[in-house]
């Protein structure tokens, strides 16, 4: 099963994106994540794309369809949850050729929607275990009082650059300008299901499952 997570920044894309991989063993594809070890590597194309990402702007098509290609040509064999990927009509062409090209198709793209108040709320919040990538929110999973990740027991409580306020305005504004219109390409495609993200994780996940079946 190949799987779409779409929504904006904030919507819980990665937060059930790990979860599916724990429960589904799939892998999780993230964009975001690729580009932040590319950036952390501090070669010329990291420092660019360093750049770009702390600015909100989206990262070049061509740099972000190779990276996908990279890592289909890999695990050809799995299945795959896209998370931040597509984000754009040319990314989601690339896509349908990549698949196609190793015979796999798409199950199901899941939109997930919040709106922006709580996303703001959401974003802002946040921090992550720099080690395993657990997620964490000051506000409804607070990073524990020991100071240790729940998951790996590190004590490396990370936040990222593009959280705030400034960049995030601009994220907001790329996904409405040059995200959104994936809705309308995969409902036309058959392959769209909307789900309410506002409530709480176990919530959204359970409505994910429905969609999934
Ligand atoms: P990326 O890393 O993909 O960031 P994003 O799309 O902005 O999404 P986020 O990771 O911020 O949010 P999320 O939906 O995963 O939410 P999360 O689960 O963490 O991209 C970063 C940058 O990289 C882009 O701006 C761009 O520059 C570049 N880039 C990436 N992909 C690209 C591409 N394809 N093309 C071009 N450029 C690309 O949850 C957020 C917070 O909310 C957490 O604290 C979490 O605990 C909490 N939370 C989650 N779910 C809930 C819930 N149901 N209720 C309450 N709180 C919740």
């Amino acid at each position: 099963m190949n799987i779409i997570l779409l929504g904006p920044p904030g919507a819980g894309k990665g937060t059930q994106a790990r979860k599916l991989v724990d429960e589904r063993r799939m892998i999780q594809l993230s964009t975001g994540d690729m580009l932040r070890e590319a950036k952390d590597s501090g070669t010329e194309m990291g420092n660019r794309v360093a750049e770009v990402m702390a600015r909100g702007e989206l990262v070049t098509d061509e740099i972000v369809i190779g990276l996908i290609e990279e890592k289909l040509e890999k695990d050809a064999n799995c299945g795959f949850i896209f998370d931040g990927f597509p984000r754009t009509l040319a990314q989601a062409d690339a896509l349908d050729a990549l698949l196609a090209k190793h015979g796999k198709s798409l199950h199901a793209v899941i939109e997930m929607r919040v709106n922006d108040d709580a996303l703001v709320a959401r974003i802002t919040a946040r921090s992550t275990c720099g080690v395993c990538g657990e997620v964490y929110n000051d506000q409804t999973k607070p990073w524990p009082e020991g100071g240790k990740c729940a998951n790996c027991g590190s004590t490396d409580q990370k936040r990222r650059a593009d959280d705030n306020e400034d960049s995030l305005r601009t994220r907001l504004m790329g996904y409405y300008k040059q995200t959104s219109p994936l809705i309308g390409y995969y409902y036309a495609k058959g392959k769209l299901r909307p789900i309410d993200g506002m409530g709480t994780p176990d919530e959204v996940r359970h409505e994910l499952e429905i969609q999934l079946g």
